[in-house]
C-alpha cells in the first residue's frame, strides 16, 4: 500500500504502519510488547475513559473544522489514540511513537481509514510544517520546537501530565512510605510554561476499581513498577499479595494543559 505526501511516496507495511524512524536516537527499552499488552488490557477496562472523554470534549470545543488534522505524539500502543479518534469523528489522525513494538501493536489492533500509525521520533518529526490543528501529547516526552513547527498557526497542543495522585494507591502499596511513592509534575509544567503559551489547565480526577484478575496487568502497564526487584519483595510477590485483596481502587489524576503556539 502506498501513501503520497508532498510528492513523496511511502510504503505502508503489510502490518499497516509506516516506519520513518531515522535511527538517530536511543530506543527506550522500557516500552516493550509486555508493557503495551498490559496497557491495552487495563485501558480496555475503562481506566482512561474519563481522560479520553475530557480530551474529546476539549478538541470539539476548540475547533469545529471538518475534517481536522490531529497528531498524537508518543501514542504508545494506540489505545487512547483510537478511543479519541473514534469519539471525535471526522478527524484525520496521525500517531507517532518511537517504539516499533507499540506501533506494531496499534496497527494490528486498530486499522481504520484516516488513522495512520508511524514509527518515528518526536524530536525529529517526519512531518511537514503547519499541518496540524491539534497535537496530543499524553504522558509522553515532548519537543516543543517540533510541536510548534508542525502545528498550524491557530493550532492547539493538549499536553496531558499525570498529577501527583495518579495511581497513588499502587505507589503506596509498592513503596510504602519510601519517597519513591511521591510524584511531582512541577518540572514538566515549568518546562512547558517556558516553551509555549498555556491558555488553560484542566484538572481531572476520578477513581477506578481494578478487578483482581486485572491487577497483574496494572502492575505491568506502568514504568512505576520497574525497580521493584531492587526491594525486598519481588514484583511477583507483590502482585500476588495485591490480587488476594480483591478489587483494588485506584485514583486517576491528570492535568490537561491547553496550549497555543506562541508566547504572548
Ligand atoms: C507512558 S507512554 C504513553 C503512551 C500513550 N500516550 C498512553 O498514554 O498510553 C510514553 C510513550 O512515549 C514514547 N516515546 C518516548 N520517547 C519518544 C520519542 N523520542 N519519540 C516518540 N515517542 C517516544 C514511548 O515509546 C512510549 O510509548
Amino acid at each position: 500500500m502506498k501513501c503520497r505526501d508532498n510528492n513523496h511516496t511511502y510504503d505502508i507495511s503489510k502490518k499497516g504502519y509506516i516506519n520513518l524512524f531515522n535511527g538517530q536516537t536511543k530506543i527506550v527499552k522500557t516500552y516493550d510488547r509486555k508493557l503495551f499488552s498490559a496497557r491495552k488490557i487495563t485501558s480496555d477496562t475503562g481506566l482512561y475513559a474519563g481522560l479520553t472523554e475530557k480530551i474529546c470534549e476539549v478538541i470539539n470545543k476548540i475547533d469545529n473544522k471538518n475534517p481536522r488534522a490531529v497528531l498524537d505524539a508518543g501514542c504508545g500502543c494506540g489505545n487512547l489514540t483510537f478511543d479519541i479518534f473514534r469519539k471525535t469523528g471526522k478527524t484525520m489522525m496521525f500517531a507517532v511513537d518511537l517504539s516499533k513494538d507499540g506501533i506494531d501493536f496499534a496497527a494490528a489492533s486498530f486499522c481504520e481509514d484516516n488513522l495512520l500509525w508511524i514509527v518515528g521520533n518526536l524530536n525529529n518529526l517526519p512531518l511537514s510544517e503547519n499541518k496540524f490543528d491539534v497535537i496530543l501529547n499524553i504522558m509522553s516526552p515532548a519537543n516543543y520546537l517540533e510541536f510548534k513547527r508542525v502545528l498550524k498557526h491557530d493550532g492547539v497542543l493538549l499536553k496531558v501530565l499525570p498529577d501527583s495522585d495518579y495511581l497513588k494507591e499502587l505507589r503506596h502499596f509498592i513503596y510504602g512510605e519510601n519517597d519513591k511513592n511521591e510524584y511531582s509534575n512541577k518540572d514538566v509544567l515549568t518546562n512547558l510554561e517556558e516553551n509555549i503559551n498555556i491558555t488553560d489547565i484542566i484538572d481531572i480526577r476520578y477513581t477506578h476499581a481494578v478487578k483482581s484478575s486485572d491487577i497483574p496487568a496494572l502492575f505491568d502497564m506502568t514504568p512505576l513498577t520497574l525497580n521493584i526487584n531492587e526491594r525486598e519483595r519481588t514484583k511477583a510477590e507483590l502482585t500476588g499479595s495485591l490480587c488476594e485483596t480483591g478489587d483494588f481502587e485506584v485514583t486517576l489524576a491528570f492535568k490537561i494543559a491547553v496550549c497555543g503556539k506562541f508566547i504572548y
